[in-house]
């Protein structure tokens, strides 16, 4: 998978539900990367690497694509989330960081 790949060679791609010793689950759809000759963003965690194949980890395309998701994801769950005892998990902050994604639904934006 393009994931493995590129964390071989040390280039980050943000994620939330791969993990390289559990089965891909591909539903979080952070790790949306630009394919050549793609019609729409692919998830690197679940997309197999092909010969001669270009992936563009931070094109406008796919950060764009990144910031979307993340965007998706903080109007949709609530900072305050009382389904797990992680609230805000860190690899949460750092995707948003990463991402530059904000939201309205956010009510503490500016302090990230
Ligand atoms: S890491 Fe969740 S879809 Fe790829």
């Amino acid at each position: 998978m393009i994931m493995q790949v590129t964390d071989a060679a040390d280039v980050y791609i943000p994620r939330f539900c791969y993990h390289a010793k559990l089965t891909v689950a591909a539903n979080c759809r952070m790790c949306l990367v630009e394919v050549e000759k793609a019609p729409k963003p692919m998830p690197a965690c679940a997309t197999p690497v092909m010969e001669g194949m270009k992936v563009f980890t931070r094109s406008p395309k796919a950060v764009a694509a990144q910031r979307a998701t993340m965007e998706f994801l903080l109007i949709n769950h609530p900072l305050d989330c009382p389904i797990c005892d992680q609230g805000v998990s860190a690899s949460f902050r750092t995707s948003r960081w990463a991402t530059g994604a904000t939201s309205r639904a956010s009510p503490s934006a500016s302090a990230w």
